[in-house]
């Protein structure tokens, strides 16, 4: 599909008299949704002003110096765009051969050239529990982890871990106060979640509390060994539970530095400030001016202690040295859009250009629940395992009752249900919020994850009760003619833009979507088309060959948004 993109675009620039950009026109050329407006269509809207005369001129002119030749077949000016038809003897058979060919690498490239993008994702702050939003967020980043490293980029995968900040002071304090009444080892987070909120409170009424919380937070802060220890402790039996989770959704990541291990590196990050002449007073405070009607960003208290953004300056500096990235990604909710604009602005004066142009913050939406029976104890602080477990036991009910036989069923559920929670996570555009409803998450029909899963299943047992050999390379390909099967190629054609399209625009929605549109279109055809039962012989085989070639799209494409396929279910 790229190929004929490509020739389309060089028949434009030919056209178009070589005065504009082959790439220039590549980025606009669009694929139609409705395949009656072509293969692909060129607006000729942004040429008006160019060539003085409106696009639906232009667009005729155009065609008339179009030649039909190399798989184009036909052109057509409508409505201001340039629309072309394509020969699709041959798109369907190179699409097909290359998939039967490449298999499981189909989609894949190495446009990234080994280049490193560091993504900063999932970063919960130690001692609390996990909840939705953090849950988004792991799930977001590690599908953007996979789709760059489609792209042929190394990627360095960050749980930059809020390890750090005075509520150490105060949790450290609690700990002190309470521990005796929990069984802190049996659920960490929730006793010391519980234990922060306890102190909390009594500080607000309790000064001398607070005090003895800065005093510890002081002490920590010079590494006194007694206390590190305990806030060793605290990171050590959140991660735990956390790599539960981490497991269970098989996401990556190479480092854990977080905000505490720039302890030691902001000083060097306020040097550079001041020494830029950028680092100003204001009401006591140090801050960096950064317009474009933004607040100051807040380097230094009035207090002198540092604070979030100070850290994730440090952060800048040390991964841009580190890792030399091209681009250094940053997944959190949307309520960070302000801080990260702000520390981008400011790294300016930490790094060269080329760093600070890649740095690139993904924000994404909330997530709220129709009901509210998930033990919601603060607004949407859900017990992530609970979900995760419930989501598990429903998919195996499910199962169970289609089929009582089958074997493997703990495994099995794990898939389905996992796997539905993660695709419903990435199903929607990533700025929208969720309203989050896990029965219609489990559905098996619909757009769900396991309707996907089952499309896939469905055509595995189709392929072995055809005994089909999917390394026979005697397959006539140009026996599938029927629009349902084209519709259905030309789909499968799309995968590897898709994955660049969601790459770029940082939205895995866009492949999740993509997967749906495939199962949709493989039920269209095998609704229309006989396979096993076609009598033909030849066009049985080639219907195999679609049906297989589909199933490595959507086992692929689920797994790199981080979903697997069962063999059956
Ligand atoms: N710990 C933060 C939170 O839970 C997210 C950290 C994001 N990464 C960063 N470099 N600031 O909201």
């Amino acid at each position: 599909m790229e190929e004929l993109k490509k020739i389309v675009a060089s028949s434009i620039g030919i056209a178009l008299s070589n005065e504009m950009d082959c790439n220039e026109i590549l980025d606009k050329i669009e694929v139609p949704k409705d395949k009656i407006n072509g293969d692909f269509a060129y607006p000729c809207f942004h040429l008006a002003k160019i060539m003085r005369n409106s696009p639906a001129n232009i667009a005729s002119e155009l065609k008339e110096k179009i030649t039909l030749a190399n798989n184009i077949k036909r052109v057509e000016a409508v409505n201001g765009y340039l629309n072309f038809y394509m020969d699709n003897a041959n798109l369907t058979s190179e699409t097909l051969a290359k998939i039967m060919n490449e298999k499981e690498m189909y989609g894949s490239s190495d446009i990234g050239n080994g280049q490193n993008i560091v993504i900063d994702y999932s970063s919960p702050n130690i001692a609390k529990p996990f909840h939705l939003g953090h849950f988004r967020n792991t799930v977001l980043g590690s599908a953007m982890y996979r789709l760059y490293q489609e792209l042929g980029y190394h990627m360095i995968g960050i749980n930059y871990l809020g390890d750090w900040g005075r509520q150490f002071g105060l949790l450290i304090e609690g700990y002190n106060r309470y521990k005796e009444e929990y069984d802190i080892e049996k659920d960490p987070l929730n006793a010391l979640s519980d234990i922060y909120v306890r102190i909390n409170t009594l500080a607000k009424e309790d000064e001398t509390v607070m005090d003895a919380a800065r005093e510890q937070f002081k002490r920590l802060e010079q590494g006194d060994t007694e206390l590190l220890k305990k806030w060793e402790y605290f990171r050590e039996i959140s991660l735990k539970e956390y790599n539960r989770i981490y497991e269970i959704l098989g996401c990556h990541f190479d480092s854990y530095n977080g905000e505490a291990f720039y302890n030691d590196k902001m000083e060097e990050v306020i040097d550079i400030l001041i020494k830029k002449n950028v680092l100003i007073d204001s009401q006591g405070a140090k801050v960096v001016e950064v317009g474009n009607n933004m607040p100051p960003c807040i380097v230094l208290k009035s207090n002198g202690s540092t604070i979030y953004a100070t850290r994730d300056l440090a952060a800048i500096l040390y991964r841009a040295r580190t890792y030399d990235f091209t681009k250094a990604i940053y997944v959190t909710g949307s309520e960070q859009i302000l801080h990260f604009r702000q520390v981008f602005e400011v790294a300016k004066n930490l790094v060269d250009e080329k760093y600070q142009k890649g740095l690139v913050h993904i924000p994404y939406g909330m997530i709220r629940l129709k009901t509210g029976k998930m033990s919601t104890r603060e607004g949407n602080i859900v017990y992530i395992n609970d979900l995760i477990n419930d989501a598990i036991y429903k998919s195996k009910a499910i199962i169970v009752q289609k089929n009582a036989q089958i074997e493997n069923v703990e495994k099995l559920a794990k898939q389905v249900g996992v796997g539905a929670l993660v695709f419903n996570y990435l199903k929607s555009n990533k700025l929208k919020d969720i309203i989050f409803d896990l029965d219609e998450t489990l559905r098996f029909d619909g757009e769900t994850g396991p309707y996907v899963q089952y499309t896939y299943v469905r055509i595995r047992s189709l392929l072995e009760k055809a005994n089909f050999d999917e390394n026979n390379k005697e397959i006539k390909f140009e026996q599938l003619a029927n629009e349902a099967e084209i519709n259905l190629i030309k789909e499968l054609a799309q995968f590897e833009t898709i994955i660049l399209k969601a790459a770029n625009e940082y939205e895995p929605s866009i492949l999740t979507r993509y997967i749906i549109d495939i199962a949709t279109l493989f039920s269209r055809f095998y609704n229309e088309c006989q396979v096993l039962n076609c009598e033909d012989e030849n066009l049985k085989l080639a219907r195999c060959a679609l049906s297989y070639c589909t199933g490595i799209v959507i086992k692929k494409g689920l797994a790199i948004l981080g979903i697997e396929c069962p063999d059956r279910m």
